[in-house]
Protein backbone atom coordinates (compact mmCIF):
# COMPACT_ATOMS: atom_id res chain seq x y z
CA UNK A 1 0.00 0.00 0.00
CA UNK A 2 0.98 3.81 -0.49
CA UNK A 3 1.57 6.00 2.08
CA UNK A 4 1.98 9.83 1.38
CA UNK A 5 3.93 11.98 3.93
CA UNK A 6 3.54 15.64 4.07
CA UNK A 7 5.14 18.21 6.04
CA UNK A 8 3.79 21.62 6.97
CA UNK A 9 5.67 23.45 4.12
CA UNK A 10 3.52 21.14 1.97
CA UNK A 11 6.05 18.93 0.72
CA UNK A 12 5.05 15.22 -0.31
CA UNK A 13 6.83 11.83 -0.65
CA UNK A 14 4.69 8.55 -1.41
CA UNK A 15 6.22 5.39 0.06
CA UNK A 16 5.12 2.02 -1.28
CA UNK A 17 5.54 0.35 2.29
CA UNK A 18 4.68 -3.42 3.19
CA UNK A 19 1.89 -4.28 4.99
CA UNK A 20 1.74 -4.70 8.38
CA UNK A 21 4.62 -1.86 9.18
CA UNK A 22 3.41 0.72 11.26
CA UNK A 23 3.40 4.66 9.34
CA UNK A 24 5.71 5.72 11.38
CA UNK A 25 8.16 2.79 10.88
CA UNK A 26 7.58 3.78 7.12
CA UNK A 27 8.95 7.51 7.48
CA UNK A 28 11.94 6.68 9.93
CA UNK A 29 13.15 3.64 7.67
CA UNK A 30 13.37 6.18 4.77
CA UNK A 31 14.14 9.22 6.66
CA UNK A 32 11.34 11.31 6.49
CA UNK A 33 10.93 14.39 8.47
CA UNK A 34 9.53 15.42 11.87
CA UNK A 35 8.91 11.54 13.14
CA UNK A 36 11.03 11.27 15.20
CA UNK A 37 9.58 8.16 17.40
CA UNK A 38 11.92 8.40 20.27
CA UNK A 39 10.35 5.49 22.03
CA UNK A 40 10.18 2.77 19.02
CA UNK A 41 6.84 2.84 18.59
CA UNK A 42 5.79 1.88 22.15
CA UNK A 43 3.18 4.45 22.62
CA UNK A 44 4.87 6.42 24.93
CA UNK A 45 6.31 9.63 23.46
CA UNK A 46 3.95 11.21 21.02
CA UNK A 47 6.93 12.66 19.08
CA UNK A 48 5.21 10.53 16.00
CA UNK A 49 1.99 12.80 16.01
CA UNK A 50 0.80 13.27 12.32
CA UNK A 51 -2.11 15.06 11.57
CA UNK A 52 -4.70 12.24 8.97
CA UNK A 53 -6.12 13.38 5.57
CA UNK A 54 -9.70 14.33 7.23
CA UNK A 55 -10.52 12.06 4.23
CA UNK A 56 -9.54 8.72 5.87
CA UNK A 57 -10.07 9.48 9.73
CA UNK A 58 -13.01 6.96 9.50
CA UNK A 59 -10.79 4.47 7.66
CA UNK A 60 -8.38 4.49 10.68
CA UNK A 61 -8.96 2.05 13.86
CA UNK A 62 -10.03 4.15 16.38
CA UNK A 63 -7.38 5.38 19.01
CA UNK A 64 -6.96 3.24 22.14
CA UNK A 65 -7.18 4.93 25.58
CA UNK A 66 -3.31 4.49 25.37
CA UNK A 67 -2.62 6.38 22.55
CA UNK A 68 -5.37 8.93 23.26
CA UNK A 69 -3.34 9.83 26.58
CA UNK A 70 -0.28 10.15 24.79
CA UNK A 71 -1.56 12.33 22.46
CA UNK A 72 -2.56 14.56 25.27
CA UNK A 73 1.44 15.00 25.41
CA UNK A 74 1.33 16.06 21.96
CA UNK A 75 1.57 19.46 20.32
CA UNK A 76 -0.72 21.43 18.63
CA UNK A 77 -3.42 18.42 18.46
CA UNK A 78 -6.40 18.62 16.31
CA UNK A 79 -9.22 16.66 15.99
CA UNK A 80 -7.22 14.61 13.12
CA UNK A 81 -4.71 13.73 15.27
CA UNK A 82 -3.20 10.21 15.38
CA UNK A 83 0.21 8.69 16.60
CA UNK A 84 1.55 7.26 13.66
CA UNK A 85 3.49 4.38 15.71
CA UNK A 86 -0.56 2.67 15.84
CA UNK A 87 -1.16 2.97 12.35
CA UNK A 88 -0.61 -0.22 10.73
CA UNK A 89 -0.16 -0.34 7.46
CA UNK A 90 -2.89 -2.37 5.17
CA UNK A 91 -4.32 -2.77 1.90
CA UNK A 92 -7.30 -0.43 2.78
CA UNK A 93 -5.28 2.68 3.50
CA UNK A 94 -3.61 2.36 0.04
CA UNK A 95 -3.64 6.11 -0.66
CA UNK A 96 -3.28 7.56 3.08
CA UNK A 97 -2.71 10.40 3.62
CA UNK A 98 -0.21 11.91 6.73
CA UNK A 99 0.90 15.11 7.44
CA UNK A 100 3.82 15.90 10.07
CA UNK A 101 3.40 18.68 12.54
CA UNK A 102 5.25 21.70 12.16
CA UNK A 103 6.18 21.39 15.68
CA UNK A 104 8.29 18.15 14.86
CA UNK A 105 10.37 19.99 12.38
FE1 LIG B 1 6.57 6.93 20.45
FE2 LIG B 1 4.71 6.58 18.57
S1 LIG B 1 6.81 6.30 18.40
S2 LIG B 1 4.44 7.23 20.61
Amino acid sequence: PKITYRTYSGEERTLELPEGLSVMEGAVKNAIGGIDADCGGACACATCHVYVDESWLDRLEPASDMERSMLDFAENTQENSRLACQIKVKPELDGLLVQTPESQH
